[in-house]
């Protein structure tokens, strides 16, 4: 039976790879949204999406994703990471959805020194690690039928990220300097689309249960901010000298996770998806773009 997938947050990275992967999922119905018609703090506006048509699955990829200026502006970041849930929470619950959440490696501290299992202690250093905690523990309380899924790092062939920016510096200067002490594994939002998409359809046709509770979900591998730059250069052809610098010696405003490798084990043996190499899934993106 076909199902009706309300998509929060649709313009953003892992939305527009969402939207671009849609046609190969048949039975699932797609409605697109972002801030300009559905505001997921006005509950009105999200309830009006309930009452218009049945929806049985929400993915909800709006955020406040800006980490560092959430720092000053932190009653946006929380209006939107934790009042913006509490809403879709809200409905999920009287209209008997199920709800598929992202969220982040930031909720971890960074001190680990093994991949970050699901049961590990958070313990956010960051106002936006923070709100996207809080987001959690509603959607955990409130016992609807949800799947959290953590991820890290994340990059796409649309919006602003890490990549666009090293290929955009990369080309304009001889050197750049990078941080090499914040390990973490970078995640291409196609493949994240594709294993949400993958869960989402398999649990409509009920290959597998749509097992609620938090999942890890990145690219496999690990590496520094410094590998992930050098990689990037060799895969764009630029010819662009990457130097290694401590945190230190790059402020930023928020305090970020000196590791936050996430352990994917939960998810793949949960679910069945198969998860790409970062360097291979970068390669891929990289082709887009070029
Ligand atoms: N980016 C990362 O490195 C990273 C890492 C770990 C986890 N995550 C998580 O992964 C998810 C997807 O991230 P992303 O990088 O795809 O984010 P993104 O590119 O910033 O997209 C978020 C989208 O949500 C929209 N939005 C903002 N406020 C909204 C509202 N009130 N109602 C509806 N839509 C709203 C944004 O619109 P505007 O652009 O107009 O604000 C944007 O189109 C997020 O939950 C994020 O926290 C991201």
């Amino acid at each position: 039976m076909m199902q009706n997938i309300l998509v929060t947050g649709a313009d953003g990275q892992l939305g527009n790879e969402i939207r671009n992967l849609a046609s190969n999922y048949n039975n699932l119905n797609f409605i697109f949204t972002d801030v300009n018609n559905l505001d997921i703090t006005n509950i009105n506006d999200v309830e009006e999406f309930f009452t218009s048509q049945p929806i049985d699955y929400i993915i909800n990829c709006a955020a406040y994703t800006a980490v560092d200026k959430a720092e000053s502006n932190y009653n946006s970041a929380n209006l939107i990471n934790v009042t913006g849930v509490k809403n879709l929470v809200a409905l999920s619950k009287k209209y008997s959805t199920k709800l598929i959440h992202i969220s982040t490696d930031y909720v971890f501290d960074g001190t680990n020194h093994k991949p970050y299992v699901e049961t590990d202690a958070t313990n956010p250093d960051s106002v936006y690690g923070k709100t996207k905690l809080e987001a959690e523990k509603i959607i955990l309380n409130s016992a609807i039928n949800a799947i959290i899924i953590r991820t890290s790092w994340l990059y796409s062939s649309f919006g602003n990220n890490f990549v666009k920016t090293m290929i955009r510096l990369g080309s304009e200067r001889n050197e750049l300097n990078v941080i090499f002490d914040q390990i973490g594994t970078p995640t291409y939002a196609f493949d994240l689309g594709k294993a949400i998409l993958d869960i989402v359809e398999q649990s409509t046709q009920n290959n597998i249960k749509f097992s609620q509770g938090i999942y890890h979900f990145s690219n496999h591998g690990v590496c520094s901010w410094y590998d992930f730059a050098i990689e990037i250069m060799k895969l764009a052809n630029i010819n662009c000298k990457i130097n290694p610098i401590e945190s230190k010696d790059y402020p930023t405003p928020a305090k970020r996770p000196f590791y936050s490798v996430l352990n994917k084990s939960k998810i793949q043996n949960t679910f069945n998806i198969s998860i790409p190499y970062w360097k291979d899934s970068l390669r891929q993106c990289i082709k887009k773009i070029i």
